[in-house]
């Protein structure tokens, strides 16, 4: 391997110590204390998983992190109820509804009756706007865990081209709409690919960094990569691996081996983006704690 390792968990440990020093001056001077609220519907194992890991980061930051868990039947009008009070809740500053949810629910409708206030995910179109307009107030947690990454280890993306692959509400569109902001932590030149992209390779190559949110393994190939190119690589995926107890193994979107030959850095699965996502969660919860401390809550 000749590239960079961007180590994701340890980047995402500086991030935490530094959101819970933040916390400690936030109680002292104001008496707040953030407070998380994670909803899950269902009972998908991969859901609980994340909202036990998310409250767990949230409680070691000093915060106080509760979880409101419905059966899979729950209905809109069910958890809307739970969400307005979360909402009225002097207490809890960030709510985050665990995507995603099953399929008699909409997700839109439940982001939009979010406090946008309170809306630590990003994903409420208030959020959303926000960012597109370069005033961004909560930045979803991936795309602002992506951008820490290529900052602090010295890949600014001003000037850059990136090759953004993958136009999801979570990942794809707004890492594309926090990059290519006028400010010195963005100014990149953004390319946005999908699946209706034509010679997708001929793209990802003129990529000085290239951000792979597809969800496919194995889909970034080296000869799609440029030599020296910084690669972040978003994607969760389990293949099988008999090897392994439980049969299979996380990769990435990226063909790790190969493009680390070519790269200047590049992001592992695990313990690259996923590290990085729960962080800025935590980033986002003790903005909005700050911003109720402040006097600016309840205000979209
Ligand atoms: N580590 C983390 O914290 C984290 C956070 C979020 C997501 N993820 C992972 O990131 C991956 C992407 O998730 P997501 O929710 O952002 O996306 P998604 O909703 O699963 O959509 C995938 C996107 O990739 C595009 N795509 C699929 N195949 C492609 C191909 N061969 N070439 C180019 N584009 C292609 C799709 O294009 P179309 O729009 O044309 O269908 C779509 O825009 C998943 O593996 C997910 O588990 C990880």
């Amino acid at each position: 391997m000749t590239a960079t390792l961007i180590d994701g968990k340890e980047i995402a440990a500086q991030v935490r110590t530094e959101v819970a020093e933040d916390v400690a001056k936030l109680k002292q001077q104001h008496n707040v204390t953030p407070g998380l609220a994670v909803v899950l519907v269902g009972d998908d194992s991969a859901s609980a998983l994340y909202v036990a890991s998310k409250q767990k980061a949230a409680r070691e930051a000093g915060m106080h992190a509760e979880d409101h868990i419905m059966p899979a039947s729950t209905t809109m009008v069910e958890l809307k109820a739970v969400i307005t009070k979360l909402n009225d809740d002097v207490n809890i500053h960030g709510i985050l509804v665990q995507l995603p949810l099953p399929d008699h629910l909409d997700e839109h409708e439940v982001m939009e009756f979010l406090n946008p206030m309170k809306d630590v995910d990003g994903l409420h179109p208030v959020s959303m706007g926000l960012l597109l307009a370069g005033r961004p107030r909560f930045v979803p947690a991936t795309p602002a865990g992506i951008q820490q990454m290529l900052l602090r280890t010295g890949h600014s993306p001003e000037g850059r081209h990136v090759v953004v692959c993958g136009r999801s509400d979570i990942v794809g569109k707004p890492v594309a709409a926090l990059l290519v902001q006028r400010n010195s932590d963005a100014n990149a030149t953004v390319t946005v690919c999908h699946t209706r992209t034509k010679n997708l390779a001929d793209i990802t190559r003129q990529a000085d960094i290239l951000i792979a949110a597809i969800g496919k393994a194995n889909a970034i190939t080296a000869d799609m990569v440029k030599d020296g190119a910084v690669v972040i690589d978003v994607g969760t995926n389990h293949i099988p691996d008999a090897s392994k107890k439980s049969g299979r193994r996380l990769v990435g979107d990226v063909d790790f081996d190969t493009v680390s030959q070519k790269a200047a850095a590049i992001t592992p699965v695990p313990g690259g983006v996923g590290p990085m996502t729960i962080a800025m969660l935590l980033a986002n919860t003790l903005k909005a704690a700050q911003l109720a401390a402040s006097g600016q809550f309840g205000s979209s």
